[in-house]
């Protein structure tokens, strides 16, 4: 009887674990998934365009220089797709708020992520020369 309960106790804690991995991995699962696509990304550039994002933020060190560079900003440790989302709908005080679509919102980061894995714009390691593109020190 005693070795039975502990069965069963067995068994609940096996099938809890498994039902608990099951639940968690499904957001990193659907990341991995999801690799960049090209026709949205380049229809998230026309987001960009359209929203003129790059009279304040620069991509590999061009466009206008009030915001930051967000060539990076989509693997940005403590930044990624829901700050930016979340930035983007709600501005800052030097920055408008914009009401994308859903649509917009989410080829924008589609266009985001794949200048993200395109390289690495580390601003700190930019100069710029005299035509205005940027150099490594
Ligand atoms: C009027 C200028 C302006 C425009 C246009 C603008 N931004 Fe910004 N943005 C800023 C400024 C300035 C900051 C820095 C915010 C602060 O420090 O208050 C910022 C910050 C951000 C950040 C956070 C960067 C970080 O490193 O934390 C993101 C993401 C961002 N903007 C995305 C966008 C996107 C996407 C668009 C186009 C839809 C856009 N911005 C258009 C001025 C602008």
């Amino acid at each position: 009887m005693k070795i039975k309960v502990k069965l069963i106790f067995a068994l609940l804690c096996v099938a809890f674990v498994i039902y608990s991995l099951s639940i968690y991995l499904v957001p990193i699962r659907k990341h991995l998934n999801s690799a960049p696509n090209a026709t949205l990304a380049s229809k998230g550039r026309l987001v960009w365009q359209d929203y003129n994002c790059e009279s304040c933020h620069q991509l590999y060190g061009l466009g206008g220089y009030m915001g930051p560079d967000l060539t990076n900003i989509y693997s940005c440790k403590g930044k990624g797709p829901i700050y930016i989302k979340a930035l983007v709908k709600s501005g800052t005080g030097l920055m408008p708020p914009f009401h994308l679509t859903e649509e917009e919102e989410t080829n924008l980061l589609h266009f985001l992520r794949s200048t993200d894995e395109s390289g690495s714009a580390d601003p700190r390691n930019f100069t710029i020369n005299a035509l205005g593109m940027i150099e490594k020190k």
